[in-house]
């Protein structure tokens, strides 16, 4: 069963977020902790906790499964004029975390997570989902349809092209939507098409 995390389960979604190997030093992660904890306990919608949406997969009750998906911090960027930075969180969502408790790999949980994704984001009206991840994890965003990329561009129509890299992460991208469209711009794979 895949559902929203309730306030109470902050511990074990917590446990599943650091089976991500997360960049972070240590001391930083009682405050990502805390901060999941804050989220939890704001329930609205659109989503499980607005524009985010935290879910558990569970076995028998027992969360085996976790997923964060929400606004990249990319989209918040100061270089974005406020008015697209508005349009982009209602059109765009990023995977932040998703982990599969060990014993419990290999068995489509994480797929199913993904798939349960998608189809809330797409039914909100969402037209992509865009996402950081570790150059290992490639294979398996692309065997779930993302393509991915060495550097983040996006085609924000008047406001130009934005651009994000860093070597120590690679870029996915799967359109919830045919109008959104892979187009080389300045020998760049561009994402184009996100604020029609
Ligand atoms: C990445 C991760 C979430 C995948 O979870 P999962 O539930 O094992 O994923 P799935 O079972 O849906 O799919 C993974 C593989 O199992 C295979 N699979 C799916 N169902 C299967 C089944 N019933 N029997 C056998 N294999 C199966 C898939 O084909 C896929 O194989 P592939 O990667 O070789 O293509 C999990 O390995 C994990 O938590 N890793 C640590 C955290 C992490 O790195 N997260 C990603 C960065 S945010």
């Amino acid at each position: 069963m895949i559902r929203a995390a309730r306030a109470d389960e902050v511990d074990a979604f917590f446990d599943l977020t650091l089976l991500v190997d997360l960049h972070m030093p240590a001391d930083q992660l009682p405050a990502l902790k805390s901060t999941i904890g804050e989220a939890l306990a704001d329930v609205r919608p659109p989503f499980s906790h607005g524009l985010n949406h935290f879910l558990l997969a569970t076995l028998d009750d027992q969360p085996v499964g976790a997923v964060h998906v929400g606004p990249a911090r990319w989209m918040l960027d100061r270089k974005i004029p406020a008015r697209i930075r508005r349009t982009l969180v209602e059109k765009v969502t990023s995977v932040d975390t998703i982990a599969v408790h060990g014993d419990h790999r290999r068995q489509g949980i994480a797929t199913a997570i993904l798939t349960r994704v998608e189809s809330d984001f797409a039914a909100a009206g969402y037209q992509a989902l865009a996402l950081r991840h570790e150059h290992r994890m490639r294979h398996f965003f692309t065997a779930h349809g993302f393509t991915s990329l060495p550097r983040l561009a996006v085609d924000l129509g008047p406001a130009g092209l934005f651009t994000e890299y860093d070597r120590e992460w690679k870029y996915a991208v799967k359109p919830l939507d045919p109008a959104v469209t892979f187009t080389t711009q300045r020998g760049l794979t561009v994402v184009s098409g996100l604020l029609n």
